[in-house]
Order: structure tokens, then sequence, then C-alpha cells
């Protein structure tokens, strides 16, 4: 017999805080569970990848998931594409086409509707909390030049509609993560992504994506035809 166990979310929801990741983490290190989903109206320290900030003001989703995951070390790489998943998965279902650009953007066509930051700390009792972070536009203004929101693509969808569409669509990659099935996530990702088979560039260099690796690393052809794999850099459509 399939014994079956799910995570029950729980959300806690705050009308500002600086940052949905960092209360996570600090929660987890309280000795919260997995399944705490800890969701904000406007963050005043929005934090992005690379270090950036991220805007977040009123009209988007800013939300932060402590998974019920952890994939050995060597899977890492998948976090971001499993999570990345389940949101493309939960806008298909409010019927917004959106891809994931490797490895945590996501997009409608080539603009980017939000992103996703997964940080990771360790716990004293040798277990480590896996938070991802996931940023919306929804009906906020889109903060630089080539983002956009759901609101302007057409989409009524509101930021708590988003998050029940995500939380829906998370078990079953968060499975996948704990099984570390990683054929399964990269099988959803391939089906999701933005970029494959185009010409793109690669932290600027001319590439052509055209799969990922099992551990989540993006392989890529340059003009010569050799292959490269990256588990780092950005990718980007040529103007
Ligand atoms: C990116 O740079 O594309 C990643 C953006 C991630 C933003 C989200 S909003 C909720 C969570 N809390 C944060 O401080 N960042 C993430």
């Amino acid at each position: 017999m399939d014994l079956w166990i799910s995570v029950s979310y729980r959300r806690i929801r705050f009308p500002r805080v600086g940052s949905t990741n960092d209360i996570a983490l600090e929660a987890a290190r309280a000795g919260e569970h997995p399944g705490l989903v800890v969701v904000a109206d406007v963050q005043t320290h929005g934090k992005g990848q690379t270090d950036r900030d991220w805007a977040s003001p009123q009209g988007g989703l800013w939300t932060s998931l402590l998974l019920d995951a952890e994939p050995p070390e060597r899977l890492r790489g998948l976090v971001p594409l499993a999570v990345g998943c389940a949101c493309c998965r939960a806008l298909d279902d409010l019927g917004v086409d959106a891809r994931l650009r490797w490895p945590n953007d996501l997009m409608i066509d080539d603009e980017k509707v939000g992103g996703i930051l997964v940080e990771a700390r360790a716990q004293g009792d040798g277990l480590t909390a896996l938070v991802a972070g996931v940023g919306i536009n929804v009906t906020n203004d889109p903060p630089v030049e080539d983002a956009t929101n759901l609101a302007s693509r057409g989409s009524s969808a509101s930021p708590e509609g988003l998050l029940d569409a995500i939380l829906d669509r998370l078990p079953a990659m968060e499975t996948a993560l704990r099984e570390g099935d990683s054929d399964r996530i990269c099988r959803v990702f391939m089906q999701n992504a933005w970029g494959i088979g185009d010409r793109m560039l690669f932290d600027g260099e001319p590439v052509v994506p055209k799969d990922v690796a099992v551990d989540g690393a993006l392989i890529v052809e340059d003009p010569d035809g050799d292959v490269q794999v990256h588990r780092g850099g950005s990718l980007r459509r040529p103007s």
C-alpha cells in the first residue's frame, strides 16, 4: 500500500515586512516545520538574485515557502527549477502562458513577470532549511523595462488566487525533490522552459540552449557546435 503524506500549508500574512524570505528562515531557525508559507502585501527590503533589491509594492505576490524537501547537495540546482515549474503550471491553470527562463525567472514572452530566490540555511540539528521566495508582479507596476505584470497581459488573477494555484501545484514538485526524481523535474522544466532551441546570449556569448542536466545545470551549444554545461550565469535574447 502506498502511503501518501501531503504537506498541509500554513499561511501567515503580514501587511508589511522587510523580506518574507528572512521571516521564513528565522521561523525555521526557531523550529517551524516545512509547509510554512509567509506572505506579505508589501516588502520594504525584498531580495532578488545576485544581491539585487526586489521592488515589492502593494499588488504583487510576495511569498516564501519553507519547503518540505531536502535534496542532496548535488541536486540543489533543481530546487529553483522545481519551484519555477510549479509557478508556471499554476499560471497556466489561470490561463497565463508563462515560461521559466533558466534557472529562476518567470517570463511572459520576453518580459520577466517574476522570479524565484532559493535560500538554504544550516540548522543546529544538522538539517538544512530550504526557503523558496517567489515574487510575481500581479497588478503592481513592473519595476524595470523588460518586465511585465499579469494585469497588463489580460489576467484578472489576484495575488491570493495565484498563491492558491501555486500551492495546488507545489506538492508534486516537492515530492519529486524529496525523492531526488531529477528526471521528472527536468522533464517538466523542458515542457515549461523559455528559449530552448533559440539563438541566445549566455553571459553575453552566443549559444543555443539545448537541455538541462540531471543536477539542473544548463546545457548549451556554442557556434562551433561545442557543448557547454553551466551552473551559474544568465540567458538573454540578442537584441
Ligand atoms: C529575482 O531576482 O528574480 C528573484 C526575486 C525573488 C523575490 C521574492 S519576493 C518574496 C521573497 N522575499 C524576498 O525578499 N525575495 C523573494
